[in-house]
Parts: structure tokens; C-alpha cells; sequence
């Protein structure tokens, strides 16, 4: 099946890699990834290695995001970082990872203000979504996800780039699926994609804006499972955690996402 979206792998590097650590890791992620056409590629290193890892991504074909920011533009805000702040570096920026809901009290209006802010910043949301293990036992998922999507882009205006792509990713990533090993079947990440994610996009913005968004799977994703997730239609790439902190395993996984 032909899919007219272009790829994106991001990888989540999460709270590892000092700068020493990821100047040794980016020249190898350069050396393998920069070659690879057909899918878009990005790096989401912690906010004290973005600069350094920017300078080493220079003249190569990989795009720098951030895991988190405020909403703010500045203020007294102690310990937090601006959308200004990130958009000096980034093109990307996560919000709502299922970790910032978890344990930093996110809810969907916060993600909701921090989306909104990355448009006036010029930053890309790659806006995470995803239930619970409870949830998803409950039979749950479905309402979840669309109430994520809806509150996370409530009153969003979306404004296609340059070249007609629309300037946002959702990555919908299972909660239980996330550093367990334990990976949603690709038939299943895209019934929910299907069901859920691209309906609830297609009421906000309209049905041909719902089809140009990339959506990501993610959680779990390794170079054994990606092409999984990668051959079904609905899934436009992956946001990956774990397996992004190796060089060999990361490349492997974004070259089975290059589009036949
Ligand atoms: P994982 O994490 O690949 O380690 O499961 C994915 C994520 O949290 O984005």
C-alpha cells in the first residue's frame, strides 16, 4: 500500500547520555543515519547535550527535538526551559510523554497550553498519546486516546508548511507497552491509529489535514519488531526510547522505515 507520508523515526533519548557520553554516540548515529533517504530522522537528547549534539548534527540530515518545556516564553519559572529557549536549537519538541504525565503531574491542559506554545515558538509538537495498562484492560483505549487528542489540541490552528506538510506528529504510545519489552502488535497500534487517532484528528481539522499528520508508534520498538509497525498503513514511523541509545540497533530500525 502506497503511503503518501514521509517517515519519521525520533529517538527519545530520555534522562541518559552526559554530553561526554553523546559525543561519543552522535558521530556513529551521523556515520550510519545521515546516508539513509526516504525517512526523516531526529534526535531528542536531554537539554544540557542539545547544544553540543547540535553542533555535531551539523550539515547532516538529522533533525534535533526536546523531550519537555514550559509553556511560558520566560519568567520565574525555576528549573524550566522555554519554547524560545528550545526553538534556538530544536525543530522538534515531545510533549505529553506518558512519563510527564506519570510523574510531573501533565495533564491535558498543560500539554493542551504547551502545544499551542510550540506553534508561536515555531517548534513541531510530536504530541504523545496513549492509555494505561488499566485502561486498556477496561477496554478503554479508544476514549482515552480521542480525549488526549482533542484536549491536547483544543482551539489548534494548523497551518500546512511550505511544501504542504502539516506541521505536527502524534506518537501513539501504549502505556504499558513503554520500556516493559512488551510491544503492541503492529495490527493493533494501527486499529487504534484507524479507529481513534485519525477520526478524532480528521473532527478537529478536517478529513485531509487527519490524513497528511505523520502518526508514530511507540513502546518497545526494536530493530527485531520496527518493520511490524512500519508495514502497516496507518503508522508513519516511530518514537523510540531504549533502542535509540545504540547506535547500530537505531540506524537498523530507521532503515527498515525507508518507504519501497
Ligand atoms: P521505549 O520508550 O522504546 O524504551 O519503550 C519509548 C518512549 O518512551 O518514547
Amino acid at each position: 500500500m502506497e503511503k503518501k507520508r514521509i517517515p519519521l523515526v525520533a529517538g527519545n533519548w530520555k534522562m541518559y547520555k552526559t554530553i561526554a557520553e553523546a559525543r561519543q554516540l552522535v558521530p556513529d548515529l551521523v556515520a550510519g543515519l545521515d546516508p539513509i533517504a526516504g525517512v526523516e530522522k531526529a534526535i531528542c537528547p536531554p537539554f544540557t547535550a542539545l547544544l553540543p549534539v547540535k553542533a555535531l548534527l551539523e550539515g547532516s540530515s538529522i533533525h534535533l527535538g526536546a523531550q519537555n518545556m514550559h509553556w511560558e516564553d520566560s519568567g520565574a519559572y525555576t528549573g524550566e526551559i522555554s519554547p524560545r529557549m528550545v526553538a534556538e536549537l530544536c525543530t522538534y519538541v515531545i510533549i505529553g510523554h506518558s512519563e510527564r504525565r506519570a510523574y510531573f503531574g501533565e495533564t491535558d491542559e498543560t500539554v493542551n497550553k504547551k502545544v499551542k506554545s510550540a506553534y508561536t515558538a515555531g517548534l513541531i509538537p510530536i504530541l504523545c498519546v496513549g492509555e494505561t495498562l488499566q485502561e486498556n484492560e477496561a477496554g478503554k483505549t479508544g476514549e482515552v486516546v480521542e480525549r488526549q487528542i482533542k484536549k491536547g489540541l483544543l482551539d489548534v490552528r494548523l497551518t500546512p508548511e511550505k511544501d504542504g506538510s502539516i506541521p505536527l506528529v502524534i506518537a501513539y504510545e501504549p502505556v504499558w507497552a513503554i520500556g516493559t519489552g512488551r510491544a503492541a502488535s503492529g495490527e493493533d497500534a494501527n486499529t487504534v491509529v484507524s479507529k481513534y487517532i485519525r477520526p478524532s484528528l480528521a473532527q478537529l481539522f478536517g478529513l485531509a489535514v487527519a490524513q497528511s499528520v505523520r502518526v508514530l508508534y511507540g513502546g518497545s520498538v526494536k530493530a527485531s519488531n520496527a518493520s511490524e509497525f512500519f508495514n502497516q498503513p496507518e503508522i508513519d514511523g516511530a518514537l523510540v526510547g531504549g533502542a535509540s541509545l545504540k547506535a547500530d540497533e537505531f540506524i537498523a530500525i530507521v532503515k527498515y522505515a525507508v518507504l519501497p
